[in-house]
Parts: C-alpha cells; structure tokens; sequence
C-alpha cells in the first residue's frame, strides 16, 4: 500500500514517523507494507525534523495525483482552497483521502462527502476534531441510535494552554503564544486559533454532523481571547472562578444556537480542570445522555495518531462501518441547508 503525504510540517512528521519509521505497534506486526512514497511540501530544501529521502520530497501535487500505485492521499497542509482541491482530484481519481484540515471539512464537508461517494473512495477527517480524541468515530457510533442536541467543550489546544498558563504559572499572553506555537500547537496563522475561527471550525463540523444540517464557520457567533489580560485573569481567579474557552452549540427544535466565547466556570465543573493543550468535549444524546471525551487537543504525536488511525480503517475494509450514517445522511438528501431560524 503506497501513501501520499501532503504537508511535512508538525502533524506531517509525526505521520511519517509513525509510518515510515515504524513507531507503534501495528506496524511492527503487520503483514501488509504500507510506505509513504511520496511527500508534497512548499520548500524542498527546508532542514527537516525526520529523515525523508530526497527523491520522496517533491513540490508538485501530479507526482502523487498521478501516481497509480498511491491509493489514499493524507491531507496535512493546511490552508483552504488549494488543500480542498487537492483532496477533490484524489478522490476523483480513485484514491481514498485522510485530512485533519478543519477549515476545508468544515466549509465543505457536503462536497467531500458526495464526491467520496460519487467514487466510491474513504474521506475520513478524525484528526480534524479535539488532536488524539476520537471523536468523530465516536460520534458517528453514537448518532447510529441517538439524536444528539447539545454539544460542549474545549476545543482549541492552544488558547486554552495560554489561558492555563496565564493562570497557573503567571505567563503573559505573547510569551505563551510564542511557547505554543514552538510547541506544534498553533496554526500556521494562530489568529484563527486567538480569534476563535479554529474553534468554530471544529464546533461547525460536530454541530452538522449531529444536527443533520450544515452549520457553517461563519453562522457560529464568535469572541476571541485577546483582549484577556493577566490582571483580569487574576481577579477572576480572586473571585473563585476559571476563565476556559468554550464552544456550545444546541438544538431546540427547528432553533439552534452555537457560540464560541470566553466563559467563567466555577472550580467544581469538570471543564475548569482541562489544562494546557488538553480538550474535552461533552455530547449530549436523547438515548445515552451525557458523554464527555477528553485528550490531548493538538500537537504532533496526538494529532498523527487520530490521522494513522484513519489509515487503519482503510486498510482494514472497516471505513464503510464509519461511514452508514453518513451515507444515510446523504440518501436522504446530503448534509441539507438550514430550513429554521
Ligand atoms: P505546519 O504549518 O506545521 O505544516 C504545513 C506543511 O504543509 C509544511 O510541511 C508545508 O511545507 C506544507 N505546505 C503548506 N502549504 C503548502 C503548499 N501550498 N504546497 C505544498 N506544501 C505546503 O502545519 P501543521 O502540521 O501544524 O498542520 C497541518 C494541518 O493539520 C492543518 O490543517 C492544521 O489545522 C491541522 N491540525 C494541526 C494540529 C496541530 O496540533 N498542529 C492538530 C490538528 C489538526 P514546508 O514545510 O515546505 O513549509
Ligand atoms: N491549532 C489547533 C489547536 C491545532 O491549538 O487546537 C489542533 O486542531
């Protein structure tokens, strides 16, 4: 099995680490050679933190489209319309697409979904949720029997360890900042991750999948974390609460709302005690009731796992199982556009 990778940068690495270099046990006892062949990257002769050989890298996107032998293309540039298309001709060619790319799921996950369909190929986008949290596998388990109405939590590795370390250590806001990014926890741009469009990102593909219609980046309501400044912090603290940033979406019959803002939380609430790059995120079902899944939100090891992960479904034939109800969904007539207020 040859793979394409698109993107060698923080989550890049760590997949190639894992596939190439072998790390993790499936692949020291697997029967099947799975090799990425092929490693798309913007500068060539960038010092890089794994070894790849230089006849792997290359600049230009036809070596991996046009290579037959590649069946599933791993999606983790960045971006949006250049990575979108890209996943679009993979699947238009037969090839099976693995991203963690939230802003392209979330801004077009009906297109992805109909043209994986369309060519009977895998889109699979764990990654692009809560880093290491298996979250949207779950989801989709979960909305086999359950109709989910609320969704909640900390969703963004890299606001929530500067507000963490704002608070428990003193650090300053661009300091902090400075850490998470030599972390591998900040976008490329961190402005989506400070600004809350990351966070809404993330909140827009687990609302439309749970809701059933196609809430967008730009309907979720958003205040970033900028203007918090450590003083306000420490009153905050003086007054007995933790300031988190939080996601929330419901629906209420055909009425939903969906937010992304800086909240108080009192100390006994679970989500106050969700540190550094750390994410939880709490579903809400009308069969199972209240789910809360937890993990490490962002970073290389965390996010190349959810990515791997993915590949194994394809591998193991068992990506249909995870993609029922999103074929129920789309039988019924797509991933639909919003018809309330
Ligand atoms: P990085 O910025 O670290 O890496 C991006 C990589 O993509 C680099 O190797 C870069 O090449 C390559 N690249 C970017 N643009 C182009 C282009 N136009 N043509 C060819 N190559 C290009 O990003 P991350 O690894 O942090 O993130 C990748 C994706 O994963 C993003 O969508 C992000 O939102 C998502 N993600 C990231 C997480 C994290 O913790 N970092 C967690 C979950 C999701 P070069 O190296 O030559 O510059
Ligand atoms: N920048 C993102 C974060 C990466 O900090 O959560 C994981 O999606």
């Amino acid at each position: 099995m040859k793979v394409g990778l698109l993107g060698l940068g923080t989550v890049g690495t760590g997949v190639y680490e894992i596939i190439n270099h072998q790390r993790g046990n499936y692949f020291a006892s697997s029967k099947q050679e799975i090799v990425i062949s092929k490693v798309m990257v913007r500068d060539i002769d960038k010092k890089r933190k794994v070894d790849v050989p230089a006849e792997y890298l290359t600049t230009d996107f036809k070596d991996i489209i046009d290579d037959e032998e590649i069946k599933v293309v791993i999606c983790v540039m960045g971006g949006l319309e250049a990575e979108y298309n890209y996943m679009i001709q993979s699947m238009k060619r037969g090839k099976h697409v693995i991203t963690a790319n939230k802003a392209a799921v979330s801004e077009y996950m009906d297109v992805l979904y109909k043209t994986a369909r369309e060519n009977n190929v895998s889109f699979l986008y764990e990654a692009s949720v809560g880093g290491g949290i298996p979250i949207i596998t779950s989801l989709i388990q979960i909305l086999r029997i359950n109709q989910i109405s609320e969704i909640k939590g900390i969703l963004n590795g890299t606001t929530n360890f500067i507000l963490s370390k704002m608070s428990d250590e003193g650090w300053d806001f661009e300091e902090t900042l400075i850490k998470a990014q030599e972390l591998g926890f900040a976008e490329a741009d961190p402005t989506a991750d400070i600004e809350g469009f990351d966070v809404s990102r993330k909140l827009s593909i687990l609302s439309s999948m749970s809701f059933g219609f196609h809430i967008k980046d730009e309907d979720i309501k958003k205040r970033g974390i900028k203007e918090i400044t450590s003083a306000d912090i420490d009153t905050i603290n003086d007054m007995g609460y933790v300031i988190k940033y939080l996601a929330h979406s419901k629906l209420e019959g055909n009425t939903y709302y969906a937010t992304v803002e800086p909240v108080l939380l009192s100390t006994k609430d679970i989500m106050s005690n969700v540190n550094e790059e750390f994410n939880i995120i709490s579903i809400n079902g009308d069969i199972i009731g209240e789910l809360q899944f937890y993990g490490k939100g962002a970073g290389k090891d965390a996010t190349a796992n959810a990515v791997v992960g993915d590949l194994m479904y394809i591998i193991n034939a068992d990506f249909r199982k995870q993609e029922i109800v999103l074929d129920q969904q789309l039988e019924n007539g797509g991933i639909k556009e919003f018809s309330g207020k």
